[in-house]
């Protein structure tokens, strides 16, 4: 970190022509070879004496700028253009006369006036020419152009007003000038004239359209949207390092909203706020901030980087933001967007599916009800298979088993004595508690990993569970359902599906108590006895 070394002088201007007074401060610190914090319309720049090589040494020290990373000369009139550019090309002046004063900057091959630390050693100039009122009064009370990079520190999130300044740089710069909240929030578009055809290194608010409505043939460097490869030298310095990053951790969730809500569903114990569309926070069940509404992509600019701010101010450690349009000015926002988020995106579930739990008590018709969905085209997770899985000869699971029931609960061949387990572990409370702490989290663990690869494909998976929520395998499911028929229906059921007695039939029966309890919290109920018809009622309510 870099030491705090000055008082920072701080004036409010809200008219450039009755405070020039302020204005003519400011200048004098230019003047002098001092580093003054301006308001742009786009975001707030850190300005010194463009001509004067000291001056803006103390740019990169105020930032912690990396050398080779040139800065923009900020101009009051396009015929300074030709003070500061060499060979000044009519596309420039067609572009200039188009979109200046404005976001827009344009890089020519330079003059010698120009200092190496400007341009950090490379035989162009990036010129720009703000229309802020505050800028252009800063710019021409000082007499000079002004080289002025984005006013935070290397690497964090543009400042977007004179607050956002203060955090990063009071006590590093003489003054700073609040000109109030910038009109559009992302840094200049950027394009090089210098190539062949010219090339957009940094999109913005004046988008490719536009340049091409003027210039034809715009190319669009990789690296707008993408990280640089090791051992890629980039057009523009700035794109390759680390940028716009806030604190928290950004991973962005590609797809449209109904995916990203998804995807949340599935994952949002691993992330701690959501970075979404105004419209869209009321339904996303995370802590949000928002970034603009998705209507208006100039209010996604406007507050894109006070969005990253705002979320190291909470405290936010991990966040899942929503994937914006990369039409128009959307481009600028990805650009940023991206490399906040340090290029990770989250797409493994595009195609979600869904999944289903589906319970039911002995005879109610569980496995009916799966095999159906299975004909619909679910995938189906057995869960009673899974439990014997887990239970191979050999396992660790089975090994915990014969700790705490027993040795003699392993047949000579090292398999599972089942029944001799059961009667172990449901003779107490405490027992049968210590069987499922013990097969529950592998089985949950396996069903889960297992649904997943399902889901990934778009398609259904199905959790057919006879404990699905005592085990808290409802905790993995879209939405739960429960077939249910009454007691008389089952019992003659069990009776004649597993040949035993009535009495055999009804113990069966009331060692389902709990989960019957508990399965009253299913979001569907399948009733499946005369009259009633399953297939019917799976078709109405469009489960699949
Ligand atoms: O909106 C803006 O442009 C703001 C306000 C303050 O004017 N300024 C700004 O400056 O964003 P900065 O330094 O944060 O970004 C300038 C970008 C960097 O990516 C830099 O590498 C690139 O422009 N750049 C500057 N001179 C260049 C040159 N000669 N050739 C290629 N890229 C250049
Ligand atoms: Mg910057």
């Amino acid at each position: 970190m870099i030491k705090t070394i000055m008082d920072t002088a701080f004036f409010k201007i809200t008219d450039t022509e009755n405070q020039r007074d302020e204005i003519e401060k400011a200048a004098a610190f230019i003047r002098a070879g001092e580093v003054v914090a301006m308001p742009t319309e786009t975001v707030y720049g850190l300005a010194a004496n463009a001509f004067d090589p000291k001056a803006v040494e103390k740019i990169f020290e105020a930032k912690g700028r990396p050398q080779d990373n040139p800065l923009i000369v900020h101009i009051a009139d396009a015929e300074e253009i030709y003070k500061i550019a060499e060979d000044v090309p009519q596309t420039a002046i067609a572009l200039f006369e188009k979109f200046a004063p404005g976001p827009l900057t344009v890089i020519l091959k330079k003059k010698d006036v120009i200092p190496d630390a400007v341009s950090a050693g490379l035989p162009t100039v990036a010129i720009r020419q703000p229309s802020h009122p505050v800028a252009q009064a800063l710019i021409r009370a000082a007499g000079v152009p002004l080289a002025a990079p984005s006013a935070n520190i290397s690497g964090f999130p543009s400042p977007t007003n004179a607050i956002d300044v203060y955090d990063d740089m009071n006590g590093r710069i003489s003054a700073i000038l609040d000109g109030g909240s910038c009109d559009f929030g992302i840094e200049s578009t950027v394009v090089t004239l210098a190539a062949d055809p010219p090339r957009l290194l940094r999109p913005g608010v004046i988008t490719v359209e536009e340049l091409q409505s003027v210039l034809g043939d715009v190319d669009v460097d990789e690296a707008v949207l993408n990280p640089l490869k090791k051992g890629e030298t980039a057009a523009s310095p700035g794109m390759k390092y680390k940028h716009y990053a806030p604190k928290a951790k950004i991973y962005i969730v590609e797809g449209d909203f109904e995916t990203y809500l998804a995807y949340l569903k599935a994952h949002k114990d691993e992330a701690d706020y959501a970075l979404v569309f105004e419209e869209e926070a009321s339904r996303t069940p995370l802590p949000t901030v928002t970034m603009g509404s998705i209507s208006d992509p100039f209010s996604q600019t406007k507050r894109l980087f006070d969005a990253l701010r705002e979320l190291d101010k909470k405290g936010a450690k991990t966040v899942f933001a929503r994937s914006p349009s990369k039409e128009g000015v959307g481009l600028g926002i990805c650009n940023r967007l991206y490399r906040a988020a340090g290029f990770h995106f989250l797409n493994e579930n595009i195609a979600r599916g869904k999944i289903l739990g589906v319970c039911g008590l002995s005879g109610a018709g569980k496995s009916h009800v799966c095999r159906i969905l299975e004909e619909k085209g679910a995938v189906i997770l057995d869960t009673d298979r899974i439990a014997r899985e887990i239970t191979l000869p050999g396992s660790p699971v089975l090994k915990t088993l014969a700790e705490n029931f027993g040795r003699d609960i392993l047949h000579t061949d090292g398999s599972l004595n089942r029944r001799l387990l059961a009667s172990r572990a449901f003779g107490s409370r405490e027992k049968s508690e210590r069987l499922s702490a013990i097969t529950h989290p592998e089985i949950i663990k396996i069903t889960l990993e297992r649904a997943k690869e399902i889901i990934k494909d778009g398609k259904t998976a199905v959790i057919d569970a006879p404990l699905l929520f005592s085990a808290g395998l409802d905790k993995l499911c879209d939405q739960t359902i429960k077939v249910f028929a009454p007691e008389e229906v089952r019992l003659r059921r069990i009776i004649s599906r597993d040949d035993v007695s009535e009495e055999e039939a009804k113990k069966r029966m009331s060692a389902q108590n709990e989960e019957d309890k508990l399965s009253e919290k299913a979001d569907i109920i399948i009733k499946n006895y005369p009259p009633y018809d399953p297939l019917d009622q799976i078709n109405k309510l469009h489960l699949l």
